[in-house]
Protein backbone atom coordinates (compact mmCIF):
# COMPACT_ATOMS: atom_id res chain seq x y z
CA UNK A 1 0.00 0.00 0.00
CA UNK A 2 1.53 3.72 -0.63
CA UNK A 3 1.79 6.43 1.79
CA UNK A 4 -0.97 9.17 2.39
CA UNK A 5 -0.50 12.78 0.94
CA UNK A 6 1.65 14.71 3.11
CA UNK A 7 3.57 11.53 4.85
CA UNK A 8 6.45 11.99 2.17
CA UNK A 9 8.65 8.87 0.37
CA UNK A 10 8.42 8.29 -3.17
CA UNK A 11 4.76 8.14 -3.41
CA UNK A 12 2.98 10.67 -2.06
CA UNK A 13 -0.07 9.60 -2.15
CA UNK A 14 -2.77 6.66 -1.00
CA UNK A 15 -3.48 4.88 -4.38
CA UNK A 16 -6.49 5.24 -5.96
CA UNK A 17 -9.18 1.73 -6.55
CA UNK A 18 -10.27 1.46 -9.95
CA UNK A 19 -13.55 3.09 -11.21
CA UNK A 20 -16.22 2.54 -13.70
CA UNK A 21 -18.13 5.68 -13.35
CA UNK A 22 -18.67 8.93 -15.59
CA UNK A 23 -16.16 11.08 -13.58
CA UNK A 24 -12.40 11.76 -12.88
CA UNK A 25 -11.07 10.24 -8.97
CA UNK A 26 -7.99 11.57 -7.38
CA UNK A 27 -6.39 10.23 -4.29
CA UNK A 28 -7.47 11.68 -0.65
CA UNK A 29 -5.97 14.99 -0.01
CA UNK A 30 -5.71 16.23 -3.62
CA UNK A 31 -8.49 17.63 -5.76
CA UNK A 32 -9.35 18.33 -9.53
CA UNK A 33 -10.76 21.00 -11.17
CA UNK A 34 -11.35 22.12 -15.04
CA UNK A 35 -9.07 24.15 -16.74
CA UNK A 36 -10.12 24.04 -19.92
CA UNK A 37 -13.37 21.97 -21.92
CA UNK A 38 -13.50 22.09 -25.79
CA UNK A 39 -15.25 24.91 -26.69
CA UNK A 40 -14.41 27.26 -24.17
CA UNK A 41 -13.60 30.57 -25.25
CA UNK A 42 -9.88 31.85 -25.88
CA UNK A 43 -11.31 35.03 -27.35
CA UNK A 44 -13.96 37.45 -26.08
CA UNK A 45 -15.17 37.31 -29.63
CA UNK A 46 -16.06 33.78 -30.03
CA UNK A 47 -19.69 32.77 -29.44
CA UNK A 48 -20.33 30.86 -26.27
CA UNK A 49 -20.55 27.41 -26.33
CA UNK A 50 -24.04 25.36 -26.97
CA UNK A 51 -24.89 22.18 -26.07
CA UNK A 52 -27.66 22.15 -29.05
CA UNK A 53 -25.08 23.07 -31.79
CA UNK A 54 -22.06 21.85 -30.78
CA UNK A 55 -20.81 25.49 -30.87
CA UNK A 56 -20.80 27.92 -34.02
CA UNK A 57 -18.64 27.30 -37.33
CA UNK A 58 -17.25 30.63 -37.41
CA UNK A 59 -15.58 31.00 -34.10
CA UNK A 60 -14.64 26.86 -33.92
CA UNK A 61 -10.84 28.31 -34.15
CA UNK A 62 -11.27 30.85 -31.53
CA UNK A 63 -12.06 28.40 -28.82
CA UNK A 64 -10.32 25.50 -27.07
CA UNK A 65 -10.21 22.70 -29.06
CA UNK A 66 -11.50 19.27 -29.20
CA UNK A 67 -9.56 15.53 -28.27
CA UNK A 68 -6.74 17.21 -26.20
CA UNK A 69 -3.71 15.66 -25.98
CA UNK A 70 -0.09 16.53 -25.85
CA UNK A 71 0.73 19.61 -23.74
CA UNK A 72 3.46 21.71 -22.40
CA UNK A 73 3.81 24.55 -20.54
CA UNK A 74 6.16 27.82 -20.96
CA UNK A 75 7.75 30.19 -18.28
CA UNK A 76 7.63 33.29 -20.66
CA UNK A 77 8.45 36.72 -18.17
CA UNK A 78 6.11 35.82 -15.42
CA UNK A 79 3.19 34.60 -17.59
CA UNK A 80 2.39 30.93 -17.72
CA UNK A 81 1.24 29.68 -21.36
CA UNK A 82 0.40 26.21 -22.68
CA UNK A 83 0.88 24.55 -25.52
CA UNK A 84 -1.83 21.77 -26.23
CA UNK A 85 -3.20 19.33 -29.19
CA UNK A 86 -6.16 18.66 -30.10
CA UNK A 87 -5.55 15.01 -31.73
CA UNK A 88 -9.02 14.43 -33.98
CA UNK A 89 -12.53 15.04 -33.65
CA UNK A 90 -15.51 13.63 -32.79
CA UNK A 91 -18.02 14.48 -35.47
CA UNK A 92 -21.45 12.91 -34.04
CA UNK A 93 -20.81 15.37 -30.90
CA UNK A 94 -19.38 18.07 -32.53
CA UNK A 95 -21.91 18.20 -35.09
CA UNK A 96 -24.62 17.19 -33.53
CA UNK A 97 -27.40 18.54 -36.39
CA UNK A 98 -25.74 16.04 -38.81
CA UNK A 99 -26.44 12.35 -39.33
CA UNK A 100 -24.01 10.41 -37.27
CA UNK A 101 -21.55 13.48 -37.64
CA UNK A 102 -21.01 12.70 -41.23
CA UNK A 103 -20.22 16.69 -42.58
CA UNK A 104 -23.39 17.90 -45.25
CA UNK A 105 -21.22 20.66 -46.32
CA UNK A 106 -18.21 22.71 -46.71
CA UNK A 107 -19.02 24.71 -43.33
CA UNK A 108 -19.05 21.30 -41.39
CA UNK A 109 -16.22 20.66 -42.72
CA UNK A 110 -14.58 23.73 -42.07
CA UNK A 111 -15.86 23.66 -38.70
CA UNK A 112 -14.24 20.12 -38.14
CA UNK A 113 -10.66 21.80 -39.77
CA UNK A 114 -10.77 24.40 -37.08
CA UNK A 115 -11.25 22.19 -33.81
CA UNK A 116 -8.34 20.28 -34.37
CA UNK A 117 -4.94 21.19 -34.61
CA UNK A 118 -3.29 23.40 -31.31
CA UNK A 119 -4.23 25.59 -28.46
CA UNK A 120 -2.00 28.00 -27.43
CA UNK A 121 -3.21 29.76 -24.54
CA UNK A 122 -2.47 31.56 -21.43
CA UNK A 123 -3.36 30.40 -17.82
CA UNK A 124 -3.73 31.84 -14.29
CA UNK A 125 -4.19 30.88 -10.73
CA UNK A 126 -7.25 32.80 -8.96
CA UNK A 127 -9.62 32.24 -6.54
CA UNK A 128 -11.50 30.08 -7.86
CA UNK A 129 -8.84 27.91 -9.22
CA UNK A 130 -6.82 27.82 -13.13
CA UNK A 131 -8.40 29.25 -16.24
CA UNK A 132 -7.51 30.40 -19.35
CA UNK A 133 -6.37 34.30 -19.95
CA UNK A 134 -8.92 35.17 -22.33
CA UNK A 135 -7.52 37.46 -24.98
CA UNK A 136 -4.27 37.18 -23.85
CA UNK A 137 -2.14 37.95 -26.49
CA UNK A 138 -0.47 34.59 -26.48
CA UNK A 139 -3.53 32.93 -27.27
CA UNK A 140 -3.30 31.32 -30.83
CA UNK A 141 -5.06 28.48 -32.25
CA UNK A 142 -3.31 26.45 -34.89
CA UNK A 143 -5.73 23.98 -37.04
CA UNK A 144 -5.95 22.32 -40.47
CA UNK A 145 -5.75 25.83 -42.52
CA UNK A 146 -2.58 27.64 -40.82
CA UNK A 147 0.18 28.19 -42.82
CA UNK A 148 3.38 26.46 -42.10
CA UNK A 149 7.04 26.26 -43.38
CA UNK A 150 8.59 23.04 -44.43
CA UNK A 151 12.09 22.80 -43.66
CA UNK A 152 14.98 19.94 -43.73
CA UNK A 153 15.66 17.59 -46.60
CA UNK A 154 12.15 17.69 -47.94
CA UNK A 155 11.75 21.20 -48.20
CA UNK A 156 11.51 21.90 -52.32
CA UNK A 157 11.17 18.22 -52.89
CA UNK A 158 9.31 16.98 -56.07
CA UNK A 159 7.46 14.94 -53.69
CA UNK A 160 6.00 17.52 -52.19
CA UNK A 161 5.29 19.85 -54.69
CA UNK A 162 1.30 20.85 -55.17
CA UNK A 163 -0.24 23.45 -57.76
CA UNK A 164 -0.76 25.88 -54.76
CA UNK A 165 2.81 25.66 -53.60
CA UNK A 166 4.81 24.88 -56.73
CA UNK A 167 8.07 25.40 -54.13
CA UNK A 168 7.21 22.63 -51.98
CA UNK A 169 8.38 24.42 -48.90
CA UNK A 170 4.57 26.05 -47.75
CA UNK A 171 2.03 23.95 -46.41
CA UNK A 172 -1.46 24.93 -45.07
CA UNK A 173 -2.50 23.04 -41.19
CA UNK A 174 -0.96 19.94 -38.99
CA UNK A 175 -2.66 17.27 -38.04
CA UNK A 176 -3.90 14.74 -35.89
CA UNK A 177 -1.46 16.06 -33.15
CA UNK A 178 -0.90 13.16 -31.18
CA UNK A 179 2.24 13.32 -28.14
CA UNK A 180 4.34 16.44 -27.90
CA UNK A 181 7.61 17.93 -26.96
CA UNK A 182 9.65 20.60 -26.09
CA UNK A 183 13.10 22.16 -26.41
CA UNK A 184 15.62 23.70 -24.31
CA UNK A 185 15.12 26.97 -26.54
CA UNK A 186 11.92 27.45 -25.57
CA UNK A 187 9.60 25.90 -28.72
CA UNK A 188 6.81 23.68 -28.67
CA UNK A 189 7.14 20.24 -30.72
CA UNK A 190 3.56 19.09 -32.29
CA UNK A 191 3.60 15.39 -33.40
CA UNK A 192 1.51 14.72 -36.71
CA UNK A 193 0.16 11.26 -36.01
CA UNK A 194 -2.73 9.37 -38.19
CA UNK A 195 -3.05 12.02 -40.49
CA UNK A 196 -3.81 9.84 -43.33
CA UNK A 197 -7.55 9.26 -42.38
CA UNK A 198 -8.01 13.61 -43.83
CA UNK A 199 -6.75 12.87 -47.76
CA UNK A 200 -9.72 10.48 -50.05
CA UNK A 201 -10.96 10.90 -53.19
CA UNK A 202 -14.17 10.74 -54.50
CA UNK A 203 -12.60 9.56 -57.70
CA UNK A 204 -13.33 5.27 -57.96
CA UNK A 205 -11.03 6.01 -61.14
CA UNK A 206 -7.83 7.21 -59.37
CA UNK A 207 -5.15 4.92 -58.44
CA UNK A 208 -3.72 5.21 -55.47
CA UNK A 209 0.41 5.64 -55.62
CA UNK A 210 2.20 2.71 -53.86
CA UNK A 211 3.81 4.57 -51.32
CA UNK A 212 0.19 5.31 -49.93
CA UNK A 213 -0.17 2.07 -48.50
CA UNK A 214 2.38 1.77 -45.94
CA UNK A 215 0.65 4.70 -44.56
CA UNK A 216 -2.90 3.50 -44.65
CA UNK A 217 -4.06 6.55 -47.04
CA UNK A 218 -7.19 4.69 -48.54
CA UNK A 219 -9.82 6.27 -50.68
CA UNK A 220 -12.96 6.20 -48.23
CA UNK A 221 -12.65 8.93 -44.97
CA UNK A 222 -14.91 9.27 -42.11
CA UNK A 223 -14.18 13.23 -42.42
CA UNK A 224 -15.38 13.05 -45.95
CA UNK A 225 -12.84 16.83 -46.23
CA UNK A 226 -12.39 15.37 -50.01
CA UNK A 227 -15.98 16.23 -50.64
CA UNK A 228 -16.04 20.00 -49.72
CA UNK A 229 -12.09 20.91 -50.05
CA UNK A 230 -10.07 20.09 -53.26
CA UNK A 231 -6.95 20.35 -51.14
CA UNK A 232 -7.79 16.84 -49.72
CA UNK A 233 -8.39 15.11 -52.84
CA UNK A 234 -5.31 12.80 -53.64
CA UNK A 235 -6.52 12.24 -57.37
CA UNK A 236 -6.16 16.13 -57.91
CA UNK A 237 -3.71 16.51 -55.06
CA UNK A 238 -1.69 13.37 -54.66
CA UNK A 239 1.69 15.08 -52.90
CA UNK A 240 -0.99 16.65 -50.21
CA UNK A 241 -0.71 13.56 -47.73
CA UNK A 242 2.96 13.81 -48.59
CA UNK A 243 3.23 17.16 -46.27
CA UNK A 244 1.79 15.47 -43.73
CA UNK A 245 3.47 12.67 -41.26
CA UNK A 246 5.98 15.77 -39.06
CA UNK A 247 7.14 16.80 -35.89
CA UNK A 248 6.15 20.48 -36.38
CA UNK A 249 7.99 23.33 -33.98
CA UNK A 250 5.94 26.24 -32.50
CA UNK A 251 6.71 29.19 -31.34
CA UNK A 252 4.67 29.37 -28.22
CA UNK A 253 6.04 33.01 -27.19
CA UNK A 254 5.32 34.84 -30.85
CA UNK A 255 1.30 34.25 -31.70
CA UNK A 256 2.28 35.56 -35.25
CA UNK A 257 5.21 33.48 -36.07
CA UNK A 258 5.02 30.55 -38.71
CA UNK A 259 5.05 26.66 -37.47
CA UNK A 260 8.10 24.97 -39.44
CA UNK A 261 7.62 21.41 -40.50
CA UNK A 262 10.73 19.79 -39.57
CA UNK A 263 11.29 17.26 -42.58
CA UNK A 264 14.62 15.75 -40.63
CA UNK A 265 12.28 14.18 -38.19
CA UNK A 266 11.04 11.75 -41.02
CA UNK A 267 7.18 11.38 -41.89
CA UNK A 268 5.59 8.43 -39.69
CA UNK A 269 2.75 8.33 -37.64
CA UNK A 270 4.42 10.24 -34.63
CA UNK A 271 3.47 9.68 -31.21
CA UNK A 272 5.65 12.19 -29.03
CA UNK A 273 9.25 13.98 -29.45
CA UNK A 274 11.44 13.81 -26.64
CA UNK A 275 13.78 16.25 -26.48
CA UNK A 276 17.51 15.40 -24.92
CA UNK A 277 21.02 17.22 -24.78
CA UNK A 278 23.58 14.60 -25.22
CA UNK A 279 26.74 14.83 -23.10
CA UNK A 280 28.61 16.68 -26.06
CA UNK A 281 25.63 19.14 -26.28
CA UNK A 282 24.35 17.75 -29.52
CA UNK A 283 20.03 17.48 -29.55
CA UNK A 284 18.83 13.74 -29.22
CA UNK A 285 15.17 13.92 -30.19
CA UNK A 286 13.68 9.96 -29.62
CA UNK A 287 10.15 9.39 -31.49
CA UNK A 288 7.44 6.64 -31.66
CA UNK A 289 5.82 5.62 -35.00
CA UNK A 290 2.67 4.20 -33.30
CA UNK A 291 1.17 1.62 -35.68
CA UNK A 292 1.48 -2.48 -34.74
CA UNK A 293 4.68 -3.65 -36.34
CA UNK A 294 6.44 0.09 -37.25
CA UNK A 295 9.31 1.52 -35.47
CA UNK A 296 11.44 3.38 -33.20
CA UNK A 297 13.48 6.53 -34.03
CA UNK A 298 15.71 8.65 -33.07
CA UNK A 299 17.46 12.04 -34.58
CA UNK A 300 20.88 13.46 -33.80
CA UNK A 301 21.74 16.94 -34.94
CA UNK A 302 25.32 17.75 -36.00
CA UNK A 303 25.31 20.92 -34.64
CA UNK A 304 25.55 21.50 -30.63
CA UNK A 305 23.05 23.28 -28.82
CA UNK A 306 24.08 26.38 -27.35
CA UNK A 307 21.61 28.32 -24.90
CA UNK A 308 21.19 31.88 -26.95
CA UNK A 309 23.21 30.39 -29.67
CA UNK A 310 21.49 30.31 -32.90
CA UNK A 311 18.70 27.05 -32.85
CA UNK A 312 16.92 27.28 -35.99
CA UNK A 313 18.93 24.72 -38.10
CA UNK A 314 19.46 22.23 -35.18
CA UNK A 315 16.34 20.00 -36.14
CA UNK A 316 17.50 20.11 -39.85
CA UNK A 317 20.74 19.04 -40.10
CA UNK A 318 21.15 15.78 -38.97
CA UNK A 319 21.15 12.44 -38.24
CA UNK A 320 18.03 10.09 -38.34
CA UNK A 321 18.05 6.50 -37.09
CA UNK A 322 16.01 3.67 -36.51
CA UNK A 323 15.83 1.45 -33.70
CA UNK A 324 17.17 -2.58 -33.19
CA UNK A 325 16.53 -4.90 -30.44
CA UNK A 326 18.74 -7.90 -29.83
CA UNK A 327 17.36 -10.84 -28.02
CA UNK A 328 20.43 -10.77 -25.71
CA UNK A 329 19.58 -7.40 -24.28
CA UNK A 330 21.43 -5.37 -26.39
CA UNK A 331 20.47 -3.03 -28.81
CA UNK A 332 21.45 -0.16 -31.98
CA UNK A 333 20.10 2.52 -33.88
CA UNK A 334 20.92 1.78 -37.26
CA UNK A 335 21.84 5.87 -39.02
CA UNK A 336 19.05 6.13 -42.50
CA UNK A 337 21.01 7.54 -45.19
CA UNK A 338 21.58 7.51 -48.31
CA UNK A 339 24.37 5.07 -48.55
CA UNK A 340 22.55 2.82 -46.10
CA UNK A 341 19.23 2.75 -47.77
CA UNK A 342 20.17 3.30 -50.83
CA UNK A 343 17.50 6.15 -51.20
CA UNK A 344 18.02 9.93 -51.46
CA UNK A 345 17.48 12.38 -48.40
CA UNK A 346 14.44 14.09 -49.47
CA UNK A 347 13.09 9.85 -50.14
CA UNK A 348 13.91 8.96 -46.37
CA UNK A 349 12.59 12.06 -44.83
CA UNK A 350 9.14 11.52 -46.53
CA UNK A 351 9.10 7.98 -47.35
CA UNK A 352 10.69 6.82 -43.39
CA UNK A 353 9.05 3.74 -43.13
CA UNK A 354 10.32 2.13 -45.84
CA UNK A 355 13.63 3.48 -45.35
CA UNK A 356 13.59 2.12 -41.89
CA UNK A 357 12.88 -1.22 -43.29
CA UNK A 358 15.80 -1.61 -45.70
CA UNK A 359 18.11 -1.51 -42.38
CA UNK A 360 17.06 -3.99 -40.39
CA UNK A 361 14.86 -2.34 -37.25
CA UNK A 362 12.85 -4.08 -35.41
CA UNK A 363 8.82 -4.29 -35.60
CA UNK A 364 7.75 -3.03 -32.29
CA UNK A 365 4.39 -3.45 -30.33
CA UNK A 366 2.87 0.40 -31.49
CA UNK A 367 5.32 2.43 -30.00
CA UNK A 368 3.91 5.63 -27.77
CA UNK A 369 5.06 7.95 -25.86
CA UNK A 370 8.96 8.51 -25.26
CA UNK A 371 10.31 9.62 -22.03
CA UNK A 372 13.69 10.52 -20.66
CA UNK A 373 15.06 10.18 -17.00
CA UNK A 374 16.10 13.62 -15.84
CA UNK A 375 18.16 11.78 -13.39
CA UNK A 376 19.44 8.80 -15.06
CA UNK A 377 20.94 8.17 -18.36
CA UNK A 378 17.61 6.07 -19.64
CA UNK A 379 14.63 6.60 -21.66
CA UNK A 380 11.49 4.26 -22.06
CA UNK A 381 8.74 4.20 -24.74
CA UNK A 382 5.49 2.40 -24.35
CA UNK A 383 4.59 -0.12 -26.62
CA UNK A 384 0.59 -0.16 -26.09
CA UNK A 385 -0.51 -3.51 -27.08
CA UNK A 386 -0.10 -5.36 -30.68
CA UNK A 387 -2.99 -8.17 -31.04
CA UNK A 388 -1.22 -8.91 -34.48
CA UNK A 389 1.90 -9.86 -33.00
CA UNK A 390 2.83 -13.13 -33.80
CA UNK A 391 -0.56 -14.05 -35.64
CA UNK A 392 -0.02 -16.31 -38.83
CA UNK A 393 -2.42 -15.38 -41.44
CA UNK A 394 -3.32 -17.26 -44.71
CA UNK A 395 -0.26 -18.94 -43.89
CA UNK A 396 1.88 -15.35 -43.54
CA UNK A 397 3.28 -14.34 -40.70
CA UNK A 398 1.47 -10.71 -39.98
CA UNK A 399 2.75 -7.40 -41.04
CA UNK A 400 1.59 -3.79 -41.36
CA UNK A 401 0.76 -3.45 -45.05
CA UNK A 402 3.67 -3.80 -47.15
CA UNK A 403 5.82 -3.72 -43.75
CA UNK A 404 7.70 -6.12 -41.85
CA UNK A 405 7.01 -9.35 -40.07
CA UNK A 406 5.54 -9.67 -36.85
CA UNK A 407 7.25 -12.58 -35.23
CA UNK A 408 7.30 -12.78 -31.42
CA UNK A 409 10.84 -11.49 -29.82
CA UNK A 410 12.49 -10.74 -26.57
CA UNK A 411 11.36 -6.99 -26.49
CA UNK A 412 8.04 -7.96 -28.17
CA UNK A 413 7.47 -11.43 -26.32
CA UNK A 414 3.69 -11.51 -26.12
CA UNK A 415 1.59 -13.54 -29.36
CA UNK A 416 -1.40 -11.47 -30.25
CA UNK A 417 -0.52 -8.38 -27.10
CA UNK A 418 -3.72 -7.35 -25.64
CA UNK A 419 -2.16 -5.60 -22.40
CA UNK A 420 1.11 -3.83 -23.94
CA UNK A 421 4.40 -3.42 -22.19
CA UNK A 422 7.03 -0.46 -21.38
CA UNK A 423 10.62 -1.02 -22.78
CA UNK A 424 13.64 0.92 -21.05
CA UNK A 425 16.91 1.97 -22.39
CA UNK A 426 20.80 2.54 -21.07
CA UNK A 427 23.23 4.38 -23.70
CA UNK A 428 26.50 2.91 -24.03
CA UNK A 429 28.47 4.89 -22.20
CA UNK A 430 25.38 7.19 -20.65
CA UNK A 431 25.83 9.12 -24.10
CA UNK A 432 22.26 9.33 -25.83
CA UNK A 433 23.60 10.35 -29.18
CA UNK A 434 25.65 7.23 -29.03
CA UNK A 435 24.46 4.25 -31.56
CA UNK A 436 24.53 0.96 -28.83
CA UNK A 437 22.46 0.54 -25.71
CA UNK A 438 21.12 -2.19 -23.47
CA UNK A 439 17.36 -2.43 -22.56
CA UNK A 440 15.34 -4.10 -20.35
CA UNK A 441 11.80 -4.02 -20.00
CA UNK A 442 10.32 -2.11 -17.10
CA UNK A 443 6.59 -3.71 -17.04
CA UNK A 444 4.54 -5.91 -18.99
CA UNK A 445 0.70 -5.35 -18.27
CA UNK A 446 -0.87 -7.59 -17.58
CA UNK A 447 -4.05 -9.23 -15.81
CA UNK A 448 -2.75 -11.82 -12.51
CA UNK A 449 -5.91 -12.55 -11.56
CA UNK A 450 -7.27 -13.81 -15.05
CA UNK A 451 -3.92 -15.09 -16.19
CA UNK A 452 -2.07 -17.09 -13.58
CA UNK A 453 1.81 -17.70 -14.30
CA UNK A 454 1.31 -17.09 -17.98
CA UNK A 455 3.13 -13.92 -19.55
CA UNK A 456 -0.47 -12.32 -19.62
CA UNK A 457 -0.52 -12.20 -16.24
CA UNK A 458 2.31 -9.03 -16.45
CA UNK A 459 5.92 -8.79 -15.07
CA UNK A 460 6.38 -8.67 -11.35
CA UNK A 461 5.71 -5.16 -10.44
CA UNK A 462 2.04 -5.78 -11.68
CA UNK A 463 -0.82 -6.96 -9.03
CA UNK A 464 -4.33 -7.06 -8.60
CA UNK A 465 -4.08 -3.44 -6.87
CA UNK A 466 -2.46 -1.57 -9.71
CA UNK A 467 -2.98 -3.34 -12.96
CA UNK A 468 -4.06 -1.62 -16.05
CA UNK A 469 -3.84 -1.90 -19.96
CA UNK A 470 -2.32 -0.19 -23.30
CA UNK A 471 0.45 2.53 -21.35
CA UNK A 472 0.67 5.14 -23.85
CA UNK A 473 0.87 8.83 -22.31
CA UNK A 474 4.56 8.69 -20.31
CA UNK A 475 5.84 11.57 -18.77
CA UNK A 476 9.27 12.03 -15.97
CA UNK A 477 8.21 14.53 -13.34
CA UNK A 478 11.58 16.38 -12.28
CA UNK A 479 12.24 14.02 -9.18
CA UNK A 480 12.39 11.46 -11.69
CA UNK A 481 9.15 9.71 -10.81
CA UNK A 482 7.26 8.06 -14.30
CA UNK A 483 3.77 9.42 -14.70
CA UNK A 484 1.90 6.85 -17.16
CA UNK A 485 -1.49 7.23 -18.51
CA UNK A 486 -3.05 4.49 -20.23
CA UNK A 487 -5.43 4.18 -23.50
CA UNK A 488 -7.04 0.65 -23.36
CA UNK A 489 -10.17 -1.38 -22.64
CA UNK A 490 -11.66 0.00 -20.19
CA UNK A 491 -15.10 -2.97 -20.44
CA UNK A 492 -14.00 -4.05 -17.27
CA UNK A 493 -14.48 -8.05 -18.50
CA UNK A 494 -12.57 -10.88 -19.63
CA UNK A 495 -9.28 -10.18 -19.69
CA UNK A 496 -9.77 -6.34 -18.17
CA UNK A 497 -11.76 -7.75 -15.29
CA UNK A 498 -10.63 -5.97 -12.58
CA UNK A 499 -8.79 -2.42 -14.59
CA UNK A 500 -11.66 -0.37 -14.47
CA UNK A 501 -11.68 3.12 -16.59
CA UNK A 502 -8.30 4.59 -17.95
CA UNK A 503 -6.20 5.33 -15.71
CA UNK A 504 -3.08 7.05 -14.57
CA UNK A 505 -0.01 5.94 -12.55
CA UNK A 506 3.11 6.80 -11.22
CA UNK A 507 6.12 4.51 -11.22
CA UNK A 508 9.29 4.16 -9.51
CA UNK A 509 12.39 3.69 -11.99
CA UNK A 510 14.34 2.38 -9.46
CA UNK A 511 12.41 -0.03 -7.27
CA UNK A 512 9.62 -1.12 -10.49
CA UNK A 513 6.91 -0.31 -7.75
CA UNK A 514 3.89 1.29 -9.60
CA UNK A 515 0.93 2.84 -8.21
CA UNK A 516 -2.66 4.30 -9.42
CA UNK A 517 -2.94 8.27 -9.07
CA UNK A 518 -6.01 8.68 -10.65
CA UNK A 519 -9.04 7.30 -12.97
CA UNK A 520 -10.72 9.34 -16.12
CA UNK A 521 -14.48 9.03 -16.65
CA UNK A 522 -16.12 6.04 -18.34
CA UNK A 523 -15.03 5.83 -22.28
CA UNK A 524 -12.43 8.70 -22.33
CA UNK A 525 -8.16 8.15 -22.42
CA UNK A 526 -6.10 10.12 -20.27
CA UNK A 527 -3.37 11.68 -22.25
CA UNK A 528 -1.48 14.52 -21.88
CA UNK A 529 0.30 16.22 -18.59
CA UNK A 530 2.53 19.08 -17.76
CA UNK A 531 3.13 21.17 -14.36
CA UNK A 532 2.35 24.70 -13.49
CA UNK A 533 5.72 26.39 -12.87
CA UNK A 534 5.45 26.22 -9.43
CA UNK A 535 4.90 22.57 -9.75
CA UNK A 536 2.21 22.72 -7.27
CA UNK A 537 -0.20 21.72 -9.88
CA UNK A 538 -0.15 19.15 -12.68
CA UNK A 539 -2.60 19.62 -15.44
CA UNK A 540 -4.03 16.31 -16.67
CA UNK A 541 -6.05 15.78 -20.39
CA UNK A 542 -9.07 13.78 -20.60
CA UNK A 543 -9.87 12.87 -24.41
CA UNK A 544 -13.16 11.42 -25.23
CA UNK A 545 -14.83 10.69 -22.69
CA UNK A 546 -17.91 8.62 -23.51
CA UNK A 547 -19.54 10.42 -20.58
CA UNK A 548 -21.40 13.14 -20.28
CA UNK A 549 -18.43 14.90 -18.64
CA UNK A 550 -17.92 17.50 -17.31
CA UNK A 551 -21.02 19.54 -17.59
CA UNK A 552 -23.14 16.70 -16.18
CA UNK A 553 -26.24 14.46 -17.27
CA UNK A 554 -28.36 15.75 -20.51
CA UNK A 555 -24.95 17.54 -21.45
CA UNK A 556 -22.45 16.87 -24.54
CA UNK A 557 -19.26 15.13 -23.20
CA UNK A 558 -16.27 17.52 -23.32
CA UNK A 559 -13.03 16.65 -23.58
CA UNK A 560 -11.26 18.64 -21.07
CA UNK A 561 -7.81 19.40 -19.21
CA UNK A 562 -8.06 19.33 -15.56
CA UNK A 563 -6.02 21.19 -12.86
CA UNK A 564 -4.77 18.45 -9.79
CA UNK A 565 -3.98 20.34 -6.27
CA UNK A 566 -2.96 18.78 -3.29
CA UNK A 567 -5.23 20.56 -0.58
CA UNK A 568 -1.88 21.24 1.70
CA UNK A 569 -0.46 23.22 -1.60
CA UNK A 570 2.67 21.26 -1.36
CA UNK A 571 4.36 19.78 -4.73
CA UNK A 572 2.90 17.34 -6.83
CA UNK A 573 6.13 16.84 -8.90
FE1 LIG B 1 -2.57 9.46 -30.62
FE2 LIG B 1 -0.76 6.81 -30.53
O1 LIG B 1 -1.87 7.97 -29.80
CA1 LIG C 1 -1.33 8.36 -27.57
CA1 LIG D 1 -3.08 4.80 -27.80
CA1 LIG E 1 -6.25 9.27 -28.51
Amino acid sequence: AGQGAGQGGRFAFKPVAIATDGTVHVPEGYTWKVLARWGDPLFSSAAPFSHETGGEAASADQVFGENTDGMELFLIGNRQVIAVNHEYVNPEINLPKTDKGTPASAEDVMKLQKLQGVTVMEVAEGENGWGIVVDSPFNRRITHLTPMKISGPAAGSDLLKTEADPTGTQSLGTFNNCGAGKTPWGTYLTCEENFNGYFGTTDAAFKLPDDYKRYGIVAETRYAYEKFDPRFDVAKNPNEPRRAGYVVEIDPSDASSTPVKRTALGRIKHENAAVVIARDGRVVVYMGDDERGEFLYKYVSNDVYVPGGDTSKLLDEGVLSVARFSDDGTGEWLALTPETTGMAADEIAVFTRQAASRVGATTMDRPEWVAVNPVAIEAYCCLTNNTRRGEVKDGKMRTNAGGDEMTVNAVNPREKNQYGQIVRWYPDQEDHAGTAFRWDLFLMAGNPVVHKDSAYAGSPNINEGNMFNSPDGMMFDTTGLLWIQTDGEDTNEGDFAGQGNNQMLAGDPVTGRIERFLTGPKGSEVTGLTWSADRRTLFVGIQHPDAPFPDGEGKLPRSSVIAIKRQDNALVG
